[in-house]
């Protein structure tokens, strides 16, 4: 279900080879509109490299050096 827009404010660091940090205040909602995060989430990891098994967030697998980012 689509989020009501309340005040977002998120911050996201890059990183060279890892996750994306996404800090603050956000929604994460899926391709299907649902939600993927609590409400009161404040930070996540979001997988940049494509070898997560559980995308969109990071699980560590980029340290295995499977893919990384140009
Ligand atoms: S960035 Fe960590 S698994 Fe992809």
């Amino acid at each position: 279900m689509e989020q009501p827009i309340k005040k977002v404010t998120a911050k996201l660091h890059l990183t060279k080879e890892g996750p994306i940090r996404v800090e603050g205040k956000f929604f994460l909602v899926s391709l299907d509109g649902d939600s993927l995060v609590p409400d009161d989430t404040k930070e996540v990891y979001l997988c940049s490299c494509g070898a997560s098994r559980n995308k969109p967030f990071c699980d560590g697998s980029h340290k295995s050096g499977a893919r990384k980012r140009d």
